[in-house]
């Protein structure tokens, strides 16, 4: 509940990204607007040097410092002792450069601290948000977020936001400058600004545009590569090198032609950008020309007026690049906000630990995922406490929903699921968890060594190879040069299909849960194994309740009772000797099995 008023809108988003930099970023802008604020004396200082020391006008200083002027004996004094000036040049410019050096290296730790605090947020919250949400959202966008909207929002932080004060301080001191020597040609100076901010705005608009498009088109491009790298044995194996080859062609040669119209919009913005820069400095030189000829304005201050106006081009024509920059931070940090906001998996209010080794109830549950149709309908039956309960069921008639609901990933939408008379959705999602040890069907390995993939409840060595000798997959362990330690690649490739299953296997045992769930965990390994592991697990696994997903009939026979579904609903439910007696897919399975004569029952 808290977090969800925590997160509401994506000012607090930020906020809360922010947390831990904003010290930093403080001192940031505030070094980066002394180092403005001191750049902008040295063209006073060449005004100075070039009207009163050079030549013979009258000082114009601000109060104090006409009397400090004055009292070091005026432009005689400095006429004299003209190494003063130099020093204050190089004084102002060691100073500034001090500041910038702290501007530049507290943004960047400002900006370190904000990734760091995101990415932190982040993995924090996708830890917490239940399955369905991570069903329905892709892994690759899920990254993008963490990784490429992360990092924009650094950019957005570190190149525009530090600037923007630095931008308002120099605008405003330079303008009050410029007014202060000649408000006339400050008018002149003006005019073109509001043409140098639009044309840097529309430019930059079309430049974020074809910046997408080239983002979306690497994406494609990395996607098909990735797709080859992963899929090599299918394209290998199907003669489809030359197909392949031919769509990375044509997508790399997209991604290049998209490249090029970029690098044509941002030539032009650099070209239309050089020409307004000119026509501004020209008119300024122009014009001040003619007003030190006719003697509305001294040298000194045309220099000087020359020198702000430089200084003030670039930064106004960052202003439109700002804006449109901002808008783009903006759109990653809604996508964040998107993921920040997402409602966490929450118990029930006063949920309750109760015990998981008691009878397991499916009391009339139906089930439809978010997006279809519904999947179980009125599901019915009692599994006893420390059975062996076996699933048939057609592929997609609901057998893997049964174990998600079990596993409280998913919560039934009618109907209910209890364990002693306890109903699931009463217990912290945690403790079921912990309780209900699960082998998937689609077993998944760490990019680990095969010991840490087993053990990664924390069990002992002994616990570890315990385990493997159960699954029947220790033999095979000790038969790699390094044992428990070999390393498991990156989708578990140096293992075959029926290894990973039985190293899945052997870490569900590892966690030494009351309930044990096969999701067909058994389809890989030939029938003698299957066997040994189904007899290790009777011998050495005692008042487990185990159930088991299979199509072999011999897994069946050796349930105490078994439930055949058939489109989300109980079909048959029995003993296999009852189920041998009725017509029915058991029977039928049997029969085809048992001609096919590949397996003998027990
Ligand atoms: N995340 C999901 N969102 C929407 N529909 C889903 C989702 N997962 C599964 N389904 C649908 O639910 C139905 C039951 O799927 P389930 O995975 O439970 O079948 P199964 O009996 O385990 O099949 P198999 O033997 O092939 O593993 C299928 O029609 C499937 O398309
Ligand atoms: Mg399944």
């Amino acid at each position: 509940m808290k977090n969800r008023k925590e997160c509401s809108g994506n000012g607090v988003v930020l906020r809360r990204m922010l947390r831990g930099s904003v010290r930093y970023f403080v001192i940031c802008i505030l070094s980066g607007v002394t180092f403005t604020a001191l750049e902008l004396i040295i063209p006073q200082i060449l005004r100075l040097t070039v009207d009163s020391v050079i030549g013979d006008k009258p000082v114009r200083l601000p109060g104090a410092l006409q009397s400090l002027w004055e009292g070091l004996g005026g432009s005689e004094y400095f006429r004299a002792h003209m190494g003063i000036l130099a020093a204050m040049l190089i004084g102002v410019g060691l100073l500034s450069a001090v500041f910038r050096y702290a501007m530049n290296l507290y943004s960047s730790i400002a900006c370190e601290t904000m990734v760091k605090t995101s990415r932190d947020l982040l993995y924090h919250q996708i830890e917490r948000l239940p399955w369905s949400w991570h069903m329905k959202n892709a892994t690759g966008d899920i990254i993008q977020r963490c990784t490429a909207d992360v990092e924009r929002i650094k950019t957005f932080f570190q190149e525009q936001f530090v600037s923007v004060f630095r931008i308002i301080v120099l605008i405003v001191l330079s303008l009050a400058c410029m007014v202060a020597m000649n408000w006339r040609l400050s008018i002149i100076a003006l005019v073109m600004f509001p043409i140098i901010i639009l044309y840097s705005l529309l430019f930059h608009n079309k430049i974020r545009e074809r910046f997408t498009d080239c983002d979306e088109a690497e994406g494609v491009l990395s996607t098909i590569a990735q797709e080859n790298l992963t899929g090599v044995r299918v394209v290998r194996a199907f003669g489809r090198e030359e197909f392949e080859r031919e769509r990375f062609e044509a997508q790399n040669q997209e991604y290049t032609n998209l490249w090029v119209k970029l690098c044509y919009t941002l030539s032009q913005f650099w070209a239309v950008g050089d020409v307004t820069s000119c026509l501004q400095v020209m008119l300024v030189v122009v014009f001040g020309s003619i007003l030190c000829v006719n003697g509305d304005m001294t040298k000194g201050e045309f220099i000087s007026f020359a020198f702000y106006n430089a200084m003030l081009i670039t930064p106004v024509r960052r202003l439109g690049r700002m804006i449109s920059e901002m808008s783009k931070a903006g759109v990653s940090v809604n996508r964040l906000a998107e993921v920040l906001n997402a409602p966490v998996e929450e118990d029930a209010p006063g949920a309750k630990i109760a015990p998981m080794d008691k009878d397991i109830s499916f009391a009339h549950v139906s089930f439809s995922y978010e997006t279809g149709p519904e999947v179980l309908h009125d599901v019915s039956f009692t599994i006893p406490a420390g059975s062996s309960f076996g699933i048939l069921g057609a592929t997609g008639s609901g057998k893997s929903t049964l174990l998600l609901l079990l596993s409280r990933l998913y919560a039934p939408t009618k109907g209910k699921i209890t364990v002693g008379g306890v109903d699931l959705a009463s217990m912290p999602a945690k403790w079921v968890r912990e309780n209900v040890g699960v082998v998937l069907q689609e077993p998944f390995l760490f990019s680990r060594t095969i010991e840490e993939n087993i053990g990664i409840t924390g069990a002992t060595a002994e616990e570890i190879r315990a385990a493997a000798i159960t699954a029947c997959v220790d033999g095979d362990i000790r038969q790699f040069a390094k044992g428990y330690g070999t390393m498991v690649g990156e989708r578990g490739v140096t293992l075959s299909g029926g290894q990973k299953q039985r190293v899945a296997i052997a870490r569900t045992l590892t966690q030494k849960t009351p309930v044990i769930v096969f999701d067909d965990s058994l389809s890989a390994v030939d029938t003698e194994t299957d066997e040994s592991i189904r007899k290790n697990l009777s011998e050495r696994v005692h008042g487990v309740t185990q159930i088991l997903v299979s199509h072999r009939i011999l897994t069946l026979l050796g349930c105490d009772r078994v439930l055949v579904l058939e489109h989300g609903r109980v079909k048959q439910l029995g003993t296999p000797e009852e189920l041998l007696q009725q017509d029915g897919l058991f029977r039928e399975i049997y029969q085809v099995q048992m001609a096919v004569g590949e397996e003998e029952p027990a």
